[in-house]
C-alpha cells in the first residue's frame, strides 16, 4: 500500500495549460438527450438580446427626431410610442429571463444526474486496488462537491456564455450599422481589454488545479477523521488533528490567495481600457459631429454610449465564466478520470453464468502480489473437493485473507488460475460467482436499516419469515429479540450500537439467506465470547452443511472439525492435514496451537 496517495500528497496536477476542450465536449454530449430544452432557452436567448438592442436605438430615436419633432408640432405621439417600447422590451426581458432560468435549472439538473449517476456507477465497479490507492475522502469529494461545481456551471453559467457571445455579436452588428468608425474606436479598446483578461486567466488556470488538490486534502482528512473519531479522541490526537487541519486549511487558502490575487489584476486592466475606450468615443465622435461626417449624431453618440455599456457586462461576465470554466475544467479531469478509471476486475464478451455449482475449487500454480515484485502467494496449489471444509491459519500478514480475495475476485491472479467447477473465475458473470460464493469478511459491514433488512441485503426478494428463519437456523433469534425493536431495530450506519457478536451474528444470518454454495468466513468467529462460541459452533454446522467453506479463524477450537487444515505461511502451504495429523506432526501448526492452549 505504499503507493497509497494521502491527505498530505497532491494528486497529480496535469500539467496541460489550456482548457481541455476534449472534456468540454464530452460534458456538452451530455447535453444531447436535453436538447429540445436547451433550444428553446437558446430561442429565448436570441430574443431578450434582440429586445435588449433595441432600447439604445429608441434613445437615438427620441433625440434625433422624437423632440426636434415635438419643438416643431407640439404632439405626444411618437413619444407615447417610445415609450410603450421602452415597456415592452423591459416586459419581454422580465418573462423571457424567468422562463430562460427555469429552463436552464431544469436541463442543468438532468445532465448533473447523468453525471452524477456514471460516476457512482464506476464506483461501485471498480476494483479494490481503484480504493487502495486513494482516500476515501478523495473519492467523494468527487462525486460531492466538484458535481456540485458541475451543476452551477450548467445552470448559471453556460447559458450565460452563450448569451454573452450573442450580445457581443449583435451588439457589433448594430454598431456597425449606426457607425463603422465608432466602431472600430470601441474596438481599439476592446481588444486589448480582452487580451489583457485572458492573460490574467490564462495565469489562474494552472492554480486552479492545484487548488483543486489541496481541497481534495482537506476533505481527506475530515473523512478520515470522521471515520477514525474514537481513536482519535482516545489517543487525544484532537490538538495535533486541528493543527493538521490547520496547516491542510492553510495550504489550500494559500493557493486560493494567489487566485484572488491574480483575479483582482482583472478590475484596473478592465477599467484602464473601458476608459480609454470611452475617452476616445468622446473624442472621436466630438471631432466627427464638429465636421459632420459620416452621419454621427447627437443621438448616434448616445445610442453608442448605451451599446457600449452593453457591451461591457458580457465582456466582464465572460471573463468571469472562462475563470469558471477554468475550474469546472479541473474538476472534470478528476470525474472523467473516475468514470474512465478501468474497471480493472469486469465481465468480459463470452462470460458464463454459473448453473448449480458443485463447489470444487482449484487454485493452480497461483502466484499474486498487491505491489509489483511483492508476491505474497507463489506457486500456492490447492484442490477443494465439493463440500470440502478447508481452515485457514497462520500468521498475521501470511496471505489467508488473500486467498479468499482471489477465491472472490476482488483482486485477480498474476499468474495461474483460480477455478470453480472447473471454470476459472476470470470466466464467470461476476454476479453469478458473487451470487455462489458467500463471504463473511473479517469486519461484517451492517448497513443504515432494521436488523432484518440487513439480514436481507444479499437476496432482496426473501421475505421477513424466510430472514427471521435463517437467524434461527444459526441460533441468533434470542441475541436479536434482546434488542429494543428486535427484527426491526433500527440499527446505525456501520453497525453503531451494537456489539461485535451481535454484527456477525446478524452477517451470518445474512451469508444464510443468501445461501450460496461456497461459504468463507474470514475471522467471523473472532469478536464472539466464548458463551455464544458454542452457539456459533452449531451455527457453523448448519452453515457449512453440504457446502464447500473456508474458514479462518484464530480460535482454533472453531476449525477443529475441519476436514483439512492449511497453515499459510511463507507465500504457500507450509503444512497440511487435518487437526490429529497435524498436532501429530508436531510442526508449526502443534506449536500455534500449543501458544493458543496458554
Ligand atoms: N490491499 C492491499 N494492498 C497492498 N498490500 C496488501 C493489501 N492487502 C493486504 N496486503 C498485504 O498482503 C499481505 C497478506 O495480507 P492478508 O490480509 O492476506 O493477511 P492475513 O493472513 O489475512 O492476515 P490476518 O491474519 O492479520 O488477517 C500482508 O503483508 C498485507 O500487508
Ligand atoms: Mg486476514
Amino acid at each position: 500500500m505504499a503507493q497509497r496517495n494521502t491527505y498530505f500528497q497532491d494528486e497529480a496536477v496535469a500539467q496541460k495549460e489550456k482548457i481541455d476542450v476534449k472534456n468540454l465536449r464530452r460534458l456538452m454530449r451530455y447535453a444531447v438527450p436535453h436538447k429540445k430544452l436547451f433550444i428553446f432557452v437558446c430561442v429565448l436567448m436570441l430574443v431578450a438580446v434582440v429586445s435588449s438592442m433595441v432600447t439604445p436605438l429608441l434613445l437615438q430615436y427620441i433625440v434625433d427626431t422624437v423632440v426636434p419633432q415635438f419643438e416643431i408640432d407640439g404632439k405626444y405621439t411618437k413619444f407615447i410610442t417610445v415609450v410603450c417600447g421602452f415597456v415592452l422590451c423591459g416586459v419581454a426581458e422580465i418573462v423571457i429571463t424567468f422562463y430562460q432560468q427555469r429552463s436552464m435549472g431544469r436541463a442543468g439538473h438532468g445532465i448533473i444526474a447523468d453525471i452524477r449517476h456514471d460516476i457512482f456507477y464506476r464506483l461501485q465497479e471498480l476494483s479494490f486496488d481503484y480504493f487502495d490507492n486513494r482516500p476515501a475522502g478523495k473519492i467523494s469529494v468527487r462525486v460531492t462537491q466538484y458535481i456540485t461545481e458541475l451543476a452551477d456551471f450548467f445552470t448559471n453559467y453556460l447559458m450565460n456564455f452563450i448569451m454573452n457571445i450573442a450580445k457581443i455579436v449583435v451588439v457589433t452588428v448594430f454598431m456597425l450599422v449606426l457607425s463603422p468608425v465608432l466602431t472600430a474606436v470601441v474596438y481599439s479598446a476592446v481588444v486589448p481589454l480582452t487580451a489583457g483578461v485572458f492573460l490574467i486567466r490564462r495565469a489562474i488556470r494552472k492554480l486552479f488545479r492545484t487548488h483543486r488538490a489541496k481541497v481534495s486534502n482537506r476533505t481527506a482528512f475530515i473523512v478520515e477523521s470522521i471515520m477514525g473519531e474514537k481513536v482519535i479522541q482516545n489517543y487525544n490526537r484532537t490538538v495535533y488533528n486541528e493543527k493538521v487541519y490547520h496547516d491542510l486549511q492553510q495550504s489550500s487558502a494559500k493557493t486560493w490567495m494567489s487566485i484572488v490575487r491574480r483575479n483582482e489584476l482583472n478590475s484596473p486592466v478592465v477599467g484602464l481600457f473601458w476608459n480609454y475606450g470611452t475617452v476616445m468615443l468622446y473624442a472621436v465622435a466630438f471631432l466627427l459631429m464638429q465636421t459632420g461626417a459620416m452621419g454621427v449624431t447627437t443621438g448616434v453618440v448616445i445610442a453608442f454610449l448605451s451599446y457600449m455599456g452593453l457591451f461591457s457586462t458580457p465582456l466582464t461576465q465572460l471573463s468571469q465564466i472562462i475563470q469558471n470554466l477554468a475550474q469546472v475544467s479541473a474538476n472534470l479531469e478528476r470525474i472523467f478520470e473516475t468514470i474512465d478509471a478501468p474497471a480493472g476486475i469486469a465481465d468480459k464478451e463470452g462470460n458464463i453464468d454459473l448453473g448449480d455449482v458443485r463447489g470444487e475449487i482449484d487454485f493452480n500454480d497461483v502466484t499474486f502480489s498487491y505491489e509489483e515484485g511483492v508476491n505474497i502467494l507463489e506457486h500456492f496449489d490447492l484442490h477443494v473437493k465439493p463440500g470440502e471444509s478447508i481452515a485457514l491459519v497462520g500468521p498475521t500478514g501470511a496471505g489467508k485473507t488473500t486467498v479468499i480475495n482471489l477465491l472472490t475476485r476482488f483482486y485477480d491472479v498474476k499468474e495461474g488460475s483460480v477455478c470453480i467447477d472447473g471454470t476459472d473465475v476470470r470466466d464467470i458473470h461476476l454476479k453469478s460467482l458473487r451470487g455462489k460464493v458467500g463471504v463473511l469478511m473479517q469486519d461484517p459491514f451492517i448497513f443504515k436499516g432494521t436488523v432484518i433488512d440487513n439480514i436481507r441485503y444479499g437476496r432482496p426478494d426473501a421475505t421477513d419469515e424466510e430472514c427471521i428463519a435463517a437467524a434461527k437456523a444459526i441460533f441468533a433469534d434470542k441475541c436479536i429479540e434482546r434488542l429494543p425493536g428486535g427484527y426491526y431495530e433500527q440499527l446505525a450506519e456501520r453497525g453503531e450500537g451494537l456489539s461485535s457478536g451481535e454484527k456477525q451474528l446478524i452477517s451470518f444470518a445474512r451469508i444464510v439467506v443468501k445461501d450460496p454454495a461456497v461459504v468463507i468466513l474470514d475471522e467471523a468467529t473472532s469478536s464472539i465470547s466464548s458463551d455464544v462460541e458454542k452457539l456459533i459452533q452449531e451455527a457453523l454446522q448448519v452453515l457449512l452443511k453440504g457446502r464447500t467453506s473456508f474458514i479462518v479463524a484464530h480460535r482454533l477450537s472453531t476449525i477443529r472439525g475441519c476436514d483439512r487444515i492449511l497453515f499459510i505461511s511463507n507465500k504457500g502451504i507450509a503444512e497440511e492435514g487435518t487437526h490429529e495429523q497435524l498436532l501429530k506432526r508436531r510442526g508449526l501448526y502443534y506449536n500455534l496451537y500449543n501458544s493458543m492452549k496458554q
